[in-house]
Order: C-alpha cells, then sequence, then structure tokens
C-alpha cells in the first residue's frame, strides 16, 4: 500500500512538474485525473500513510477554521521606496561609503502580496504571510495550492536541511480576466441585475492576490489559480543572490527571468528606463524595480534600519502620464447635487487603456490649471484611479482661445448653483427637483450596502423614473405591479423579484436606512455612529445642531447638513411615507453602552485591511470592548488602529496630531 501511494506521488509530482513548469504533458489530463482519484482514495483510507509531498494538497480542501499566527524566524521587512533618480543616486552614495564598486542586482517588483515558504528536509512545511513583518498568519494549506511552488525538492544533497525562501504571490493579468469573467457569468445565472454586478468584480489583481492567500477554504483558493516568483533565501550557503536565484530556478521555483546584475548605479538607471513602458507587455502586474546588492556579505556589512535593509531600494514608476487634447469640458450632477467638471478628451492610451475622458475636480483646479478651450495638456492615471487632467501645455494654446468658465446654474435643472463656505464644490441646492439627483438618490438607496433592494437594478430605476412610475424613494414601496407588467421585458417573474426584494428591505436595520437616506456627508460610518448615538431618526430629528455636532467624529459641517436635511418639507413626507412602508427608522437594540470595558473612554480611527479581521468586524470588537470608533483623524482621537494599506494622508494626519498609530498586533496586545 505504501509503496503504491509512493509510485503514484512521485509519477504525478513529475508530470505536474513537466506541465506547469516545463510547459509539457506526458500523460493526457484523463489519465492523470484517473491516477489522481486512486491516491485520493488510498490516502482517504491509509491516512497514516500519507506523504507530505502528496500531489493530492494541490487540491485544497474544504476545512476552514483560523489561522494560527507564527512569529517569523527572520523578519519580514519592506523595502524604503524611492520615485525619482535623486534619491537613488543618493542611494548608491551610502552604498559606496561601506562598500567599494557595489554590484547590484535589479529585479521587477511583482505587483502582488508577500510569503515566506519553510522548507525542511526538501518539504515545503510552512506558508506564512507578511503580517506585520515580525508575526504573520500560517497560510500552508492555501500556498500548497499554488503550482509554481515546488511541494518537495528534489535535488537531496545540495538542500539545506531547514530554510526559508521568500516571495511575492500574484494573480495573472490573463487569470484575473477569467476569474472576474467567471463571476458575471455565475451572477447572470443568478439572475443579479447588470447594474450590480460591478459591485462583486475583484478589483486588480493585487487585491484578488490577497484576498485568496487569507481565504479559509483552499478549495476555493486553489480555483483562483496563483503564481508565485521567489526573491529571497534565508538559511541557506549561498554567498550572492544571483547563486540563490540560480538554485531556486534549479530546484523548479519560479524565478523571474528578468533580473540583471548592474555594474554601478548608471547601469541600474538603465535597466528602469528599460522596463518603464515593456513592463506593460508582461502577463503580470508589476510596479517598479527592486535594486539590491548581490554580495551578502556585503548585505550584512550594510545591515538594516528598524523598517528595512540599507542594503536595498525599490524604483516605484510614477502613475503614467500621456499628452492629449481638450475638446469639451461637461460638467456632471452627482447624487448629493455636486457639480464635476469632467474633461472631453482626444482619445489616448496610457497604462494600456484609452483614456477619453478625465477629471479637473472643481472649480478651483480649473483656476489652478488655468484651462482653456482647445488646450494640450497631460493626464495621468495611477492604479484604479480616475485619469485626472495634470498640467496644460500653454505653449502649444492656440491665439485668442477662451478660458474655461464654471457655469453658475445646474445644467440639468438651471437652479442657480451654490456653494458652502470653505468647501471646494458648488452645489445644484434643487434635491428633489434635479432629475440626475433623484435618479442617483434612488439608484445610492437600492444599493447593496444600503437597502439592497434585489430585484431593482439602477438601469431599472431609471426606466422607472422615465417612465413616470416613480418620483422619489418612497415610490418604491408604493409601486403598482400592472404598471411594471405593461413595460416590455417585465414578466411575472422578473416582477415577483421586485416585489419580493422590497418586502426584504424592510428588514434593513436602520444605521442602512439611514445611510440610503442620502443625507450629505453621511456616509455608511456616520451613519452607523448617528444611529448608535441617537437611536432612532426621531431622535436626530430632535437633536440640535450643537448636540449632533458633539457627538465624537460627528462635526459641525455634517450636523449643519443634517439640520439641512429635515429642515426640507419634502424629506419629512418621505420619512412619513417610508415610515408607513415599515422601514426600520429605530436601532432595533439600543446597544448597552459599555463603561468599565478595557478600551472605555477610548477612540479609534481604524484604516486599511487586516490580517485577523475584517475592518467591520474589528470597529465590532472595538465597540464591544467600551471603545468608540470615529470615521476622521483629529486631535481628539486616541488611536488610528492602521492596517495593511491604511489611508497615507490619515497615518499622516494622525502623526502630525500626536495621535497612536498602532498596528493590528499592538491592538491584539493591548486588548
Ligand atoms: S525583496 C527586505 N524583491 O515588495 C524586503 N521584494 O516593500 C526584501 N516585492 O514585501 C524584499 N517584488 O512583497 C523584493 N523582486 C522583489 C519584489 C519584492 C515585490 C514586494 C515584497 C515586499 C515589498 C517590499
Amino acid at each position: 500500500m505504501q509503496e503504491r501511494i509512493n509510485f503514484l506521488v512521485e509519477k504525478l509530482n513529475h508530470y505536474n512538474t513537466q506541465y506547469y513548469q516545463n510547459d509539457s504533458s506526458e500523460i493526457s489530463d484523463f489519465e492523470f485525473d484517473k491516477l489522481l482519484e486512486e491516491l485520493k482514495k488510498l490516502e482517504d483510507e491509509n491516512p497514516q500513510f500519507k506523504l507530505p509531498n502528496s500531489p493530492t494538497l494541490r487540491v485544497g480542501g474544504d476545512i476552514t477554521s483560523d489561522f494560527q499566527t507564527v512569529v517569523h524566524r527572520y523578519p519580514m521587512l519592506s523595502l524604503s521606496n524611492t520615485y525619482n533618480e535623486t534619491e537613488l543616486l543618493e542611494f548608491d552614495e551610502r552604498i559606496r561609503k561601506t562598500v567599494d564598486n557595489p554590484v547590484y542586482v535589479c529585479e521587477l517588483k511583482f505587483d502582488g502580496v508577500a510569503i515566506s515558504l519553510r522548507y525542511e528536509n526538501g518539504i515545503f512545511t510552512q506558508g506564512v504571510t507578511r503580517g506585520d513583518g515580525t508575526q504573520g498568519d500560517d497560510v500552508t494549506s492555501n500556498v500548497r495550492t499554488i503550482r509554481d511552488i515546488p511541494l518537495q525538492i528534489k535535488d537531496k544533497n545540495e538542500i539545506p536541511q531547514d530554510f526559508e525562501l521568500r516571495g511575492e504571490v500574484y494573480l495573472s493579468k490573463t487569470q484575473f480576466e477569467v476569474l472576474n469573467q467567471e463571476i458575471v457569468e455565475k451572477a447572470k445565472e443568478k439572475g443579479i441585475e447588470e447594474e450590480k454586478i460591478p459591485d462583486l468584480l475583484l478589483k486588480n489583481p493585487r487585491n484578488a492576490a490577497s484576498g485568496a492567500v487569507k481565504m479559509k477554504s483552499s478549495k476555493e483558493m486553489a480555483k483562483r489559480k496563483l503564481s508565485c516568483f521567489v526573491y529571497d533565501a534565508y538559511g541557506t550557503p549561498f554567498d550572492s543572490h544571483t547563486s540563490i536565484l540560480e538554485h531556486l530556478e534549479k530546484w523548479n521555483f519560479a524565478v523571474s527571468p528578468f533580473h540583471k546584475k548592474a555594474y554601478g548605479i548608471g547601469e541600474v538607471l538603465d535597466f528602469i528606463k528599460e522596463w518603464e513602458e515593456k513592463r506593460f507587455t508582461l502577463p503580470y502586474e508589476t510596479d517598479g524595480v527592486v535594486i539590491k546588492i548581490n554580495d551578502l556579505d556585503q548585505r550584512e556589512e550594510l545591515g538594516f534600519t528598524s523598517k528595512s535593509p540599507r542594503w536595498a531600494i525599490a524604483y516605484k514608476y510614477k502613475a503614467q502620464e500621456a499628452q492629449s487634447k481638450l475638446k469639451s469640458v461637461v460638467f456632471q450632477v452627482g447624487r448629493t447635487g455636486a457639480v464635476t467638471p469632467v474633461a472631453n478628451l482626444t482619445a489616448v492610451q496610457l497604462s494600456g487603456t484609452t483614456v477619453k475622458r478625465a477629471t479637473l475636480h472643481n472649480e478651483g483646479e480649473i483656476k489652478r490649471l488655468d484651462l482653456h478651450e482647445g488646450d494640450t495638456v497631460f493626464v495621468e492615471k495611477s492604479g484604479e484611479i480616475i485619469p485626472k487632467v495634470t498640467r496644460v501645455v500653454t505653449e502649444l494654446r492656440e491665439k485668442g482661445a477662451k478660458p474655461i468658465v464654471f457655469i453658475e446654474n445646474c445644467p440639468e435643472c438651471q437652479t442657480k448653483l451654490v456653494r458652502q463656505e470653505g468647501e471646494a464644490a458648488y452645489y445644484c441646492p434643487n434635491e428633489n427637483g434635479c432629475p440626475p439627483q433623484i435618479l442617483a438618490k434612488i439608484q445610492h438607496f437600492i444599493h447593496r450596502k444600503a437597502m439592497n433592494i434585489e430585484g431593482i437594478g439602477s438601469k431599472t430605476v431609471e426606466l422607472f423614473l422615465k417612465e413616470k412610475l416613480i418620483k422619489d424613494l418612497a415610490d418604491l414601496y408604493e409601486l403598482d405591479k400592472d404598471k411594471i407588467l405593461a413595460l416590455p421585458n417585465f414578466k411575472e417573474k422578473s416582477v415577483e423579484n421586485i416585489f419580493k426584494g422590497v418586502k426584504e428591505s424592510k428588514k434593513q436595520p436602520f444605521k442602512y436606512v439611514l445611510f440610503a437616506l442620502g443625507i450629505r456627508h453621511v456616509g455608511a460610518s456616520i451613519a452607523e455612529i448617528l444611529a448608535d448615538e441617537f437611536s432612532s431618526i426621531d431622535n436626530l430629528q430632535k437633536a440640535t445642531e450643537e448636540e449632533i455636532a458633539n457627538v465624537f467624529g460627528i462635526g459641525q459641517r455634517i450636523a449643519q447638513s443634517i439640520k439641512a436635511y429635515f429642515d426640507e418639507p419634502k424629506n419629512i413626507e418621505i420619512i412619513e411615507r417610508l415610515k408607513k412602508a415599515g422601514l426600520q427608522f429605530e436601532q432595533a437594540e439600543k446597544k448597552a453602552v459599555i463603561t468599565d470595558g478595557i478600551l472605555s473612554g477610548k477612540t479609534f480611527v481604524v484604516s486599511g485591511t487586516f490580517q485577523n479581521f475584517e475592518r467591520e468586524e474589528l470597529k465590532e470588537k472595538i465597540k464591544t470592548l467600551g471603545g468608540k470608533i470615529s470615521s476622521s483623524v483629529s486631535k481628539k482621537l486616541d488611536f488610528l488602529l492602521a492596517g495593511d494599506k491604511a489611508g497615507s494622508s490619515k497615518i499622516e494626519k494622525a502623526e502630525k496630531a500626536g495621535v497612536a498609530v498602532i498596528s493590528e498586533s499592538d491592538f491584539l496586545k493591548m486588548i
């Protein structure tokens, strides 16, 4: 039995390596699956014989459990970043104070999630996330599903007994597209409206990879088909980075072929230039170049700061820029009436996509740019952010071109625009009579994170408004079935879904209802704070501006906006009708105010993503321990709990205000 298992493991691992690393298949998929099935059966019947490098581990399992925290034997530091040549030259100067004629290795900086891989006696035994750099999560069963990572290293004579590798788990661009396509198809099968599908999609390959690594089911993780490049080793006998990479390649790890030795900083700059554009042709995303000292003894001599090694630096490419020409400026009216100027441009290629429109933000920005009709402009795009116009080439401006002026009246309903003191944006104040505001308000109302009315999508709202089936939010609860059935494309089944969705939405808790109303400046977290504090719409309506502003995390601007909302008779009428329809305008249970919890009297802002908790979960935890949550950083705050990718402006603001910035592990220690 053991022999047959050994044989099958050996064979299947060999086929896997051939297939995934050498692009060749020696047997058909069918034969492979049959052997794998046989192995799985034998292992299930004889678990004592299951080998740690069994290919059945690649398939993943259903078991969901919490990840164990593992303290890194070698801390997972980060790299100091730079965006400019001067700082690179300074880096080189610092290096040359310790090392004569440094030899660097340039590598691409892969945009994924860092992973630590442990091998004992040639067998992969542990995969751990970066966490806070000192400790991370044990995600071994998830990592086993990544085909680029060998479960066993063959070259037994040469391999160290116990060592660790570092690498980047990533999702290829193609696989990212495939997964999103699958999400679209599944959503359509389930009858989810098309307009709601974008919310369900994976945002970008990096998010998708970091989400996958932390999945509770390795079977699900396996479906994402992640990849992994390795780029570092600890506890190996090699004396240079290039020697490490050569050995890793020999041991069947995926090593990016695009690394290069650079003799001096000049060659480093050449490498950076070479890849600035070329990187977009790669099948995975990269956001810069990592420059490392090749010699490991020299690395030791150079040492580390508390955060990063002194022997390496990351050069990050600037957001891509392109030149285009202004065709026109249009003014868009948003849900809250804010008017945003948008530039229509002649089409231009930018970071692999075609750009035809770019935001101009507000009047101040148009003035800053000194934008004129027909101007030649530069547009910039970084990550998933909407492109923006960054500057104008005034030398190319045609004589007599007129400056772009901000409009005075709403382009949709001609109401005179207003601007509140201290705000950059102009608003159309006709919130209950301006068509795009009404449309956007209702679209916001039905949204998944608001009333979550399944069965009605944005397009349906548009149609209902056009056909005069609805005029405001409350009309959604007074729909006429026959009128909907009279519209083309509405069958009994879809109408049933609409009514079911509307009925279900009445169960949404008060904080969602408050958010759904679309009061200016009342986002989801502010709505939550208000719901906790006032526990009903009546209490909130009765509260004075001062009382509202005094609630922690609210402030004058929001309080004013809430009062203005209740001053509008049409809003009161809508609330009354929604009350009659049965929506939750009271907090189901008033949260007991905990006065003796270990976090009592402490206020937190929570930003970023976390290893052990969802952000909302963390907020709940803080509240149950007596702490308070705020949405913005101010002097009154006690802690900014910052996870991965926490807002850098929030961190800066906290540091300036003398607010303690703590990590997830600091927080865990605290509680
Ligand atoms: S070397 C001491 N090489 O960038 C850290 N990192 O900010 C040594 N990364 O956490 C890291 N590509 O997730 C290195 N070729 C590469 C990389 C790379 C991407 C990531 C990695 C690390 C982060 C550093």
